[in-house]
């Protein structure tokens, strides 16, 4: 399935990789580069780069890199030729297509079209007489016309085969169906039907603005409450959050996150348009980064419930790490946003959200709400969890301003909390400097798998040469005509004679090679070459010779060795054989 060169050369020309990246990241340039914070692990300075002269990302952070097709490919968790399309069809390119290619791509299409068609006719049976009581629904829980139009809100008639029977009218086979997870299979006889009856639709929307998948409600107190669609090759719910597809263009500059499909809708009903539900799971790592492509500030409203204190405490961390400040609002006065604003109306809910606190102070009120201070041997305990919880906070101000609160709360002196956080201070500082330890003995062959790569020099003379000249070629092509009679098996290190090796091959076609056209090589290997080639400035003819010249001194020394090491292991063999006959 390899897409012809000329083809692949316009693909990239045509997708500037400032631009493609630009739609993920907000990119600031300075000097010849532009840099912005990774997508694809949190942080809170920018570490992440783009070279659009060299036409590669590359963040010196967790050290990925590559050219524009290999961000496409990291960013939607894409395969080369998915990329490859997908960035086609940004460019209105047409593929070369390969018959016997049955691309995953296509197939998503094909699921992407089906569920949009349903999603439609879910809304066509919301208005229509089967969808009478759907539409009740909906006015008596007080979405208004608006409201549904805007999140494509429809009802599942209450019959076997409604919209099974309409898709396949439109062309969908039951294989397709079944991919789609908008059937189900009959056990008894194998026949599909509808997955979702009865049932007010919630259409659940990705980034780009394809139907991925569904949330039905029952409107009674029947269970399941919620039916989900299952994951299917275009639905994950681990990377997906309900209504971000609008609240991504939410002028408020942060975003709300909400445990129900209900509280999103009404949210947004109410003003409140940069609201997000999780899609009825936990919240994921996945999650968290997503968010951060879109805002820097989240609030979080659970529950007030165990379970929602038990989900924000998960949650907070993970939020963090992806770079996001948190604030968390208790529900209080109603069971959720729906409830909440059904009752009191925006206005209050906005002093709700003006009051919601940092996680700070909600993890102390948490910690807090455990503990009988009046009793002398819970109030140590709240005392030491407080301290830990503060000692954590990188910031001295912090400390001493919460420290202080929790002195204020228990009662104590200052210097009791303070001695306290300390000792707590103590004992996290230990803990890492073992850590640090433990990664300072470790052999260097583990850290250069934590680190930037994965690849390694055996003969480390060669290995710099090769990268050198690799660097080069990259950089020159038109250097590949001084290189003579070096051959690709003169390489020393797997990766650069792999890389030398497509070089050539594309020379001979009358092409000049490039990150993103390179074949066959892990993101690790693609991360590493793009660090060098980033890396390198304009290529001094002598030194690139000279790097000639040592891959193939170190060659032929290491093929004489080899040549040794035989004669002298025959030579053992035969005197053993001397000894023994
Ligand atoms: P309403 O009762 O319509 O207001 O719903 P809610 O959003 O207030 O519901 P709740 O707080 O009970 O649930 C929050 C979220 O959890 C829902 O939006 C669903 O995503 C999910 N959920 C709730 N009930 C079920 C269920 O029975 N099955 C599944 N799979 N998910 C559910
Ligand atoms: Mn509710």
């Amino acid at each position: 399935m390899a897409f012809p060169p000329s083809f692949l050369d316009e693909l990239v020309a045509r997708n500037p990789i400032e631009e493609v990246v630009g739609q993920y990241v907000n990119l600031k340039r300075s000097g010849s580069n532009l840099f912005g914070l990774c997508p694809f692990h949190g942080e809170k300075t920018a570490s992440f780069s783009v070279s659009p002269d060299k036409g590669i990302y590359y963040c010196f952070g967790c050290h990925k890199g590559g050219g524009v097709i290999n961000f496409e490919m990291e960013i939607e968790g894409l395969s080369y030729p998915d990329a490859v399309r997908a960035l086609a069809k940004r460019a209105g390119m047409e593929v070369p297509e390969d018959e016997q290619y049955q691309s995953r791509y296509r197939q998503q299409e094909r699921l992407w079209a089906l569920s949009r068609e349903a999603a439609r006719f879910f809304v066509s049976q919301l208005y229509a007489p089967a969808g009478a009581e759907g539409l009740t629904y909906a006015r008596k829980r007080g979405m208004t016309k608006s409201t549904l139009t805007k999140f494509g809100i429809g009802f599942a008639p209450n019959t076997w085969t409604a919209l099974t029977d309409a898709m396949k009218a439109k062309g969908y086979t039951d294989e397709e169906l079944k991919e789609s997870g908008l059937v189900s299979v009959s056990s008894k006889n194998g026949r599909i039907y509808d997955r979702f009856r009865n049932r007010l639709m919630f259409p659940i929307i990705d980034v780009r603005g394809n139907v991925i998948g569904f949330g039905g409600r029952v409107m009674d107190d029947s269970t399941p409450k919620y039916l989900n669609s299952p994951e299917t090759i275009i639905f994950n719910k681990r990377k997906n959050l309900f209504a971000l597809n609008l609240a991504k263009k939410s002028k408020l500059g942060y975003l709300i996150l909400v445990e129900g499909y209900m509280d999103a809708v009404a949210l947004h009903q109410y003003g409140f348009d940069c609201a997000v539900a999780s899609l009825g799971t936990s919240l994921t790592e996945e999650h968290a980064v997503l968010l951060s492509r879109y805002t820097q500030q989240v609030v979080l409203i659970y529950d007030g419930d165990e379970a929602g204190q038990n989900a924000t405490r998960r949650a907070i961390p993970m939020l963090e790490k992806a770079g996001l400040q948190v604030k968390v609002l208790k529900m209080r006065d109603a069971k959720d946003p729906d409830e909440f604003l059904k009752k009191y109306g925006a206005d209050r809910f906005k002093l709700l959200l003006e009051e919601s606190s940092n996680r700070v102070e909600y993890q102390l009120g948490a910690i807090r709400g455990k503990y009988d201070l009046r009793e002398d041997e819970q109030k140590v305990r709240f005392l030491s969890e407080a301290a830990e919880l503060i000692a954590g906070l990188p910031n001295a101000v912090q400390r001493e301003v919460y420290g202080q609160r929790v002195a204020e709360t228990a009662k104590v002196s200052m210097e009791a909390v303070r001695m306290e956080v300390e000792r707590s201070r103590k004992r996290i500082l230990t803990r890492e400097k073992r850590k640090q330890e433990q990664i300072d003995l470790a052999p260097a062959s583990m850290l250069q798998r934590r680190g930037s790569t994965k690849v390694t020099y055996d003969n480390v003379k060669s290995g710099k040469a090769e990268e050198y000249l690799i660097a080069a070629l990259l950089t020159e092509p038109a250097l590949l005509g001084q290189c003579g009679t070096l051959k690709a098996e003169d390489f020393s290190v797997p990766l650069y004679e792999k890389v030398y090796r497509q070089i050539t091959a594309r020379d001979h076609a009358g092409y000049t090679a490039s990150i993103d056209t390179l074949a066959d090589l892990t993101p690790d290997e693609t991360s590493h070459l793009t660090g060098i080639y980033r890396s390198f400035g304009t290529v001094n003819e002598q030194a690139f010779l000279d790097c000639i010249q040592t891959i193939q001194s170190e060659h032929r020394t290491s093929s004489v060795q080899t040549a040794d090491d035989l004669m002298a292991v025959r030579e053992q063999l035969k005197q053993r054989k001397g000894m023994k006959s």
